[in-house]
């Protein structure tokens, strides 16, 4: 019997549809907050692989998710490259940005796979435990992970990131080139351990104009599902071009994937008609109506359901599960979706 998730990104309608959140390891549950606590900081837990594969199946126990997605970061990348990074607390990722050639031949991909091989131990371990949930691997996107590596931590607008894409192409190119090379590599180790799929975050793919778009989001992650797909055959892939708008259906067309995730902002009476039948579609609740929780979250997720009746779907959320929410919303939400 494949797995509910594999057979919806196989193009299978299944109903009720399975169910999983970003970010559905982290600090909203308490088991989570007491083995970050244990570990010390957050790489220290990316990197310590039977802790990351606790806080993993943490939600696999507590809901039932049809999916474990790996605990780890989509900047675990540019950090083994040998960029530095560091949490800070009410701060996010913070890291030396790079600005120059300078900056940019400071990396070594050559450091890559060492430095990853507990992440793969990780998925090994997860692999082992899953039962019949399906284990996603992912990486952030190309553009998203430039976007912390040139700017150095979060933005509304990574002005200086759009700034080196126009003003500074051929650096820019750069550095999008050594990332999509290196995310093959990262999302193969990942496949090797035992990911079932792999889901590509592009978080930031909404601050780019169209022609940029197609350039940074559309025409990389193409490139990272046909190398992947010639790779490890038959190994299906997500896509989150969070954000892109009017961008979404040719997103889902030109790059191959064989699952777009919609995030808030979508409609997903027109993604379904604007999006193929073939490619699944994942979303979209928002995270702060799951926060809210009671009616306005029940009729928030019965609309994204009626929506996307009769055609393949994963029920997710348009972003990640934001760290107030409250434990027991997470379980009436996935009680709704399995009555539905
Ligand atoms: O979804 C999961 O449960 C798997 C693990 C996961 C994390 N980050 C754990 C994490 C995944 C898939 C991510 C992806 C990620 N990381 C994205 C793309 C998705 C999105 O949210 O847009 C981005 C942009 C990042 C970068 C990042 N990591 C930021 C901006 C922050 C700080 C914000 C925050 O919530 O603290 C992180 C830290 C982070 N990544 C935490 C977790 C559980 C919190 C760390 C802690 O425990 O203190």
């Amino acid at each position: 019997m494949t797995k509910r998730l594999l057979r919806v990104l196989d193009g299978e309608a299944v109903w009720p549809p399975p169910v999983w959140l970003m970010r559905q390891a982290g600090r909203y549950l308490p088991e989570y907050r007491a083995i970050r606590a244990e570990a010390g900081d957050f790489i220290a837990l990316c990197t310590n692989p039977p802790l990351a594969a606790e806080v993993t199946l943490q939600p696999l126990r507590r809901y039932g998710m049809d999916s474990a997605i790996l605990f780890s970061d989509i900047l675990i990348l540019p950090w083994a490259l040998g960029q530095g990074l560091e949490y800070r607390n009410g701060e996010g990722p913070v890291m030396p940005p790079i600005r120059d050639s300078a900056g940019l031949d400071r990396l070594n991909s050559a450091r890559l796979r060492p430095a990853i091989a507990p992440i793969q131990e990780t998925v090994r371990l997860v692999s082992a435990q899953v039962g019949d949930a399906t284990l996603i691997g992912f990486a952030g996107a190309p553009f998203t992970v430039a976007c912390y590596m040139i700017e150095g931590h979060g933005s509304k607008d990574f002005g200086h990131v759009r700034e080196m894409a126009y003003g500074n192409p051929a650096l820019f190119a750069r550095l999008m080139d050594l990332v999509t090379e290196n995310t093959i590599t990262y999302l193969s180790a990942q496949i090797e351990a035992g990911a079932e799929a792999v889901m590509l975050f592009d978080s930031w793919a909404g601050v780019l104009s169209p022609r940029l778009f197609d350039a940074h989001c559309t025409q990389p992650t193409a490139r990272i599902v046909a190398a992947i797909a010639e790779l490890h055959p038959g190994v299906p892939f997500i896509g989150f071009p969070r954000l892109a708008g009017t961008k979404l259906a040719s997103f889902a067309t030109a790059t191959g994937v064989q699952a777009v995730g919609m995030d808030t902002a979508v409609d997903p009476a027109i993604a379904a008609g604007a999006v193929p039948a073939h490619v699944a579609l994942q979303g979209n609740l928002d995270p702060l109506a799951l926060v809210a929780g009671g009616t306005a979250m029940a009729g928030e997720a019965a609309a994204i359901l009626a929506a996307m009746r009769g055609r393949p779907f994963v029920f997710n959320l348009g972003h990640g599960v934001v760290p107030h929410t409250s434990p027991d919303h997470v379980g009436a939400l996935v009680a709704q979706v399995r009555a539905a």
